[in-house]
């Protein structure tokens, strides 16, 4: 049986929403799931030494250690603490190492970065030889997809330019893109006028803009924005994500997936 520890630090919304959907998902397939909270002020040397109990824990397969972290805990020494088979989010030197290389290394591939992939190549859009532009250089998405869709690999073999803050002409990257991933953060950054007439936008952007009270549950959630201005890009774009809805979804798929290939690892089977 696949098992999975979410390890959450705190109780920022965001992430309290983003491990409550993994969560969900592990129980929905049966895995044996672990939900580890732990208060804000806990020191580095704690949790370096839970993560450490997961590593020798037989049960567990994958250990996710849900991000960002409180200022005083330092983010590197905790990502290197996880075991490198099962750092199912791929966030460990190695295997980021690993997906730099490519080929067979490549064990776990970030989330949310492999679900970007694999909404691109099943809807048919190809990728190789394709000019891709990614607005983002975070080590969570921006740096990854670009190295994903760099490799010389079916499903990838792009052309992939790296678009950032201190980008000039951003609009100019954009409007060449056969297919623009957009990861900034910044709500309603990509104006409809940068699209290429036709192209793949993947909106990576989850902006909290207000809130409101859920119709359904008659509570108060978030009302969430992404980084590209859906209803005028989606009469240009050929192919283009909701947020939310479109990309978030994957990455939880991505992560299941990584966890199984984990637990058939540690059992031998592959
Ligand atoms: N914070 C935002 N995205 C992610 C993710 O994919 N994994 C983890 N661990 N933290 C995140």
């Amino acid at each position: 049986m696949p098992g999975l520890v979410t390890i959450l630090v705190g109780n920022n919304p965001a992430s309290v929403s983003y491990v409550t959907g993994k969560q969900n998902t592990a129980h929905e397939l049966n895995f044996y799931s672990l939900q580890d909270n732990q208060p804000e002020d806990i020191t580095e040397q704690k949790l370096l030494e839970i993560i450490n109990t997961y590593n020798k824990d037989p049960k567990i397969h994958g250990i996710l250690v849900q991000l960002p972290l409180p200022r005083h805990i330092d983010e590197k020494k905790i990502l290197n603490a996880i075991d490198p088979d099962k750092d199912v989010d791929g966030f460990h030197p190695i295997n980021v190492g690993r997906l730099m290389i490519g080929g067979k290394e490549a064990k776990y591939l970030p989330c949310t970065p492999a679900g970007i992939q694999q909404l691109i190549v099943r809807s048919g859009v190809p990728v190789e030889g394709a000019e891709v532009v990614v607005v983002g250089r975070s080590n969570i998405v921006g740096k990854p997809i670009a190295n994903i869709l760099l490799q010389k690999a079916p499903g990838a073999n792009a052309t992939v330019t790296i678009a950032h803050t201190a980008t000039k002409d951003l609009a100019g990257h954009c409007r060449r893109a056969d297919i623009l991933i957009v990861a900034a953060g910044v709500p309603g950054l990509v104006k409809p006028e940068w699209i290429k007439p036709g192209a793949c936008v993947i909106d990576v952007g989850v902006n909290r803009v207000g809130e409101k009270i859920s119709e359904k549950t008659g509570k108060k959630i978030a009302i969430l924005r992404g980084d590209v201005d859906f209803d005028a890009a989606k009469e240009i774009a050929g192919f283009i994500t909701p947020v939310p809805g479109g990309v978030g979804p994957m990455t939880i798929t991505m992560l299941m997936a990584n966890t199984v290939k984990a637990a058939k690892s540690a059992a031998g089977i592959e």
